[in-house]
C-alpha cells in the first residue's frame, strides 16, 4: 500500500482537485466588457445550456464550504427565478439561441416543494427554447427526494439524477454529516431506477477521515450492485472554514489515502463495463452523457438563472449576487443593469484544450492560435516523458497517471499559454 508523498514520475506533489482550479488562470484573460443587455443587441444566439442555482440546503454537511446561503429558500424565490426567466425570455438574443441541456445545481434544488418544481420546470420549457430532447438535471439529496418530487420529475420531463450520497458507510455517512442509513440510501436509489428513470448517478466522496479499505470496497460494490448509470469521484477537500475542518487533528489527517484509494476507484471500474467520461466522473455504458458539460466545453453558452448562478452569453460573463437581498434588487432592477466580463477567442482556444483534458484525450493543436503550437508541442513531449499521457488512435489519452493529476495538467497549459500571450504582448 502505497500514500502520497513521494516526488513520482509525474513530477507533480500538490494534486488540483477541481476544476476551477484548473480554469483560474484563464482570470487574467477577463476585461471589463459594460452593459450585458445592450451587447448582446449586437450578437446572434448560440447553442448553449441553462443552470438553475438553488443554493439552499435542509441542512448543512460538515465538509462542505460551496457556494450557498444557510437555511430554506426564502418566500418567493421561486417567483423570483420565473420572473427571472421572463426577462430573458424577451431578448431577441435568447430567442434566436438553442438550450441542449437544463442543471438544477446548489446547494440542493429539492429543498423546493414539489409545486414550486413544477411551477419552475414549466416556466423554463415554455418561456426559454429548450430543445424537446433536453437532458435535464436535478442535483438531490437522498432525504430530500420525495414521491411527490419523482412523480412531478417524470411527469415535466426531468432525465437524469445527480444523487449526493457521498458515501454508503453508516460511519462514513456520520463523519460527513449525511443523513439517513446504508439502507435507506440504496433502497431509495435502487426504487428511483425501478421507477423508470436509467439515468441515475450518484457523488461519492472518498478519503475522508477514518475511511477504512473495507468501506471503500463496499462503495464500489454497492455502486456496481445497484446497477446506477454513473458517478462522480472527488477526493475529500477539507476546507479550513468547514465544521469538519475545525472538528480535525493533525492525527486525523495522517493516514491519507487519497492516491491509493483513487487507484483502486479506477482498477474496479475502468476497462469492466464502464469508463472515464470526465476527470471525476465514471460511466457505465453509454447510459450518461453528460450532455450539460459537454455543450460548456465546446464554448457553448451558459444561462444563469438564480441567486449565486453564473454563465457566460456569447463572450459576455457574469454572475448573480449570492445573497437574497442582492439577486432580488438584481432582477427587479432587470437585465438593463447587468455589467459583464469580456473574454475573446484565444479565451475560447484554452477553455477548449483544458476541456479535451477533462475528458481525458488532450488536444495540442491551438486552432487559430498558431504562434503558440511550439508551447502545446513542448507540454504533449513533457507529459509523453513523465508517463501522463499516451498516443491512442484519436492522438492522445491521459494514462491513469495522468487522470489523477489531470486537474494540475489543465492548469499548467492554461498558466502557459496565458503567460505566453502576456510576454508576447510585452514584447510588442
Ligand atoms: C454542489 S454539491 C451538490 C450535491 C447535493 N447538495 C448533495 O450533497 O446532496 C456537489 C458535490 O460536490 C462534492 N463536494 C462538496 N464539497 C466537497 C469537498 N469538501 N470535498 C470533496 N467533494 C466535495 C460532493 O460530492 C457533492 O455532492
Ligand atoms: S454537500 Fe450538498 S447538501 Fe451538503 S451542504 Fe453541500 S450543497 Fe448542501
Amino acid at each position: 500500500m502505497t500514500v502520497n508523498t513521494a516526488l513520482e514520475k509525474s513530477g507533480y506533489i500538490m494534486r488540483k482537485r477541481s476544476h476551477h482550479e484548473a480554469a483560474a488562470p484563464l482570470r487574467m484573460l477577463y476585461k471589463p466588457g459594460g452593459m450585458l443587455e445592450k451587447h448582446l443587441e449586437e450578437k446572434k444566439g448560440a447553442h448553449g445550456v441553462i443552470y438553475v442555482h438553488i443554493p439552499y440546503c435542509s441542512r448543512t454537511c460538515s465538509f462542505c464550504n460551496l457556494r450557498r446561503s444557510a437555511g430554506l429558500a426564502p418566500e418567493g424565490y421561486v417567483d423570483m427565478l420565473i420572473k427571472e426567466i421572463k426577462q430573458y425570455a424577451g431578448l431577441q438574443y435568447i430567442k434566436d439561441s438553442t438550450y441542449g441541456a437544463v442543471y438544477f445545481g446548489g446547494g440542493t434544488p429539492t429543498v423546493l416543494k414539489a409545486d414550486d418544481l413544477r411551477r419552475l420546470l414549466r416556466a423554463l420549457k415554455q418561456d426559454l427554447p429548450v430543445d424537446e430532447d433536453a437532458e435535464i438535471t436535478i442535483e438531490t439529496s437522498v432525504s430530500n427526494l420525495t414521491e411527490e418530487k419523482i412523480q412531478v420529475f417524470g411527469e415535466e420531463g426531468v432525465n437524469r439524477f445527480s444523487v449526493g450520497v457521498q458515501t454508503f458507510s453508516d460511519a462514513g455517512r456520520s463523519i460527513l454529516g449525511r443523513k439517513g442509513s446504508y439502507s435507506f440510501v440504496s433502497s431509495k436509489i435502487g426504487k428511483l431506477l425501478k421507477q423508470g428513470f436509467d439515468n441515475v448517478g450518484i457523488d461519492l466522496i472518498y478519503n475522508y477521515p477514518g475511511q477504512t479499505e473495507e468501506e471503500l470496497i463496499k462503495d464500489i460494490e454497492t455502486i456496481k450492485n445497484l446497477d446506477i448509470s454513473g458517478f462522480s469521484f472527488y477526493s475529500l477537500i477539507i476546507h479550513k472554514g468547514s465544521r469538519l475542518g475545525e472538528q480535525l487533528t493533525q492525527g486525523d489527517l495522517a493516514n491519507d489515502m487519497e492516491k491509493y484509494y483513487f487507484n483502486s476507484i479506477y482498477d474496479a471500474f475502468i476497462g469492466t463495463g464502464y469508463s472515464l467520461l470526465e476527470l471525476t466522473k465514471i460511466v457505465k455504458g453509454q447510459r450518461d452523457s453528460y450532455r450539460y458539460i459537454k455543450i460548456r466545453y465546446m464554448n457553448g453558452d451558459t444561462l444563469p438563472i438564480g441567486a449565486g448562478a453564473g454563465g457566460k452569453l456569447g463572450n459576455l460573463h457574469f454572475m448573480n449576487p449570492i445573497d437574497w437581498a442582492g439577486y432580488s434588487k438584481k432582477v427587479k432592477d432587470g437585465l438593463i443593469a447587468v455589467r459583464a466580463m469580456e473574454t475573446d477567442t484565444f479565451y475560447e482556444c484554452i477553455y477548449r484544450l483544458i476541456g479535451s483534458i477533462q475528458f481525458g484525450f488532450p488536444e495540442f493543436t491551438a486552432h487559430g492560435f498558431s504562434e503558440y503550437s511550439h508551447v502545446l508541442a513542448g507540454l504533449n513531449k513533457n507529459w509523453l516523458n513523465r508517463g501522463l499521457i499516451e498516443p491512442d488512435p484519436k492522438g492522445y489519452r491521459l494514462t491513469k497517471e495522468g487522470v489523477y493529476w489531470g486537474n494540475n495538467m489543465a492548469s499548467d497549459l492554461a498558466q502557459a499559454l496565458v503567460d505566453s500571450l502576456l510576454n508576447r504582448h510585452l514584447a510588442k
